[in-house]
């Protein structure tokens, strides 16, 4: 694999590695002794970390990862309006422009849909989709899968609830592509129907025979779940700001109460609303350490595509 565009990129097999190849980075970064080996491991590879969008956690997340690794990390992190995108070039220019720095990996955040397909196809660098609009993002989905694996030992045969701004959120999307490749999961969908998953993701579920149901009413659909995967509402996607348009979709402790106690809740953060503060000290709730986890599958990732 030497680009990463979409979560459908990774079957069983190469999961599996990745999973394991985080365990083994988690533990060497544990050591002191072995951390020193793992920062020679990619000793002066470079990373461009190019972002027209906001981000927290998967700009620093990537950059932390590199760091780990040995590597080189150069960042544009406001690129919309920092870089020369904002004369007007295109995106292929700007990736062709970049690749003269011999990067070996550029991971691009933009907001249009394709555009780390785009920039693949101009980039001798592995690109690495950190977000295109509400198209995918891939590695989030990485990470988050990894977070079930962690707790069931397996991605197959589970209940798993998805909900939140589905129409617009790419996180979401990346997610039931990658658990859509396992044998018996079903997905429900919790939505407003204006927000509800584009069509794309049912046709594709169809066509492989997994099941799916789609509700607006949450309490239901919690007492049987195993995964509940929780979005907040795209306000910059819809022309809102978030003081003024919050989630009518809300994770709390009355929500927990129907909750199975095997159960967990995932995020992709950050969290505006929908998920109330006062449930983060269930043992359930896994939307931090997911970031955990993001870092080490991330390394994983890197030094696959290093190796
Ligand atoms: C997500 C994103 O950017 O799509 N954030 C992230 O990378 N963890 C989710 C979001 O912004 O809602």
């Amino acid at each position: 694999m030497k680009h990463v565009v979409s979560s459908d990129q990774f079957n069983h097999d190469l999961l599996e590695e990745l999973f394991r190849s985080a365990e083994n980075m988690f533990r060497s970064f544990m050591r002191p002794k072995s951390r020193h080996k793992l920062m020679e491991r990619h000793r002066g590879q470079l990373l461009f970390n190019i972002f027209y969008e906001p981000s927290t956690r998967t700009r620093l997340s990537f950059d932390t990862a590199a760091q780990y690794l040995g590597m080189l990390v150069s960042s544009a992190e406001n690129a919309s309006d920092s870089s020369s995108s904002a004369k007007g070039e295109s995106l292929s220019d700007s990736i062709m422009a970049l690749n003269q720095y011999h990067p070996s990996v550029i991971v691009l955040r933009h907001p249009k849909v394709g555009a780390a397909a785009e920039a693949a196809s101009s980039s001798s660098a592995s690109i690495i989709n950190a977000g295109d609009g509400s198209g995918e993002h891939p590695t989030q989905a990485l990470l988050d899968a990894y977070t079930v694996y962690k707790k069931f030992g397996r991605l197959s045969n589970l209940h798993i609830v998805v909900g939140g701004d589905l129409k617009n959120g790419r996180t979401a999307r990346s997610f039931v592509k990658l658990l859509s490749q396992y044998e018996g999961n079903h997905f429900t969908f919790v939505a407003e129907s204006k927000l509800a998953i584009k069509k794309d993701i049912l046709t594709m579920l169809q066509k492989k025979k997994i099941t799916y149901s789609q509700t607006s009413a949450l309490s239901k659909a919690l007492s049987s779940a195993d995964v509940v995967y929780w979005t907040r509402l795209q306000v910059e996607r819809l022309g809102y700001t978030s003081s003024t348009q919050t989630s009518k979709l809300i994770i709390d402790a009355k929500s927990m109460k129907k909750l199975p106690s095997h159960a967990i809740v995932l995020h992709p953060l950050p969290r505006i609303n929908e998920i109330s503060t006062d449930i983060d000290s269930d043992s359930r709730t896994l939307y931090f350490k997911q970031v955990e986890n993001g870092l080490f599958i991330r390394m994983a990732l890197l030094d696959y595509i290093l190796s």
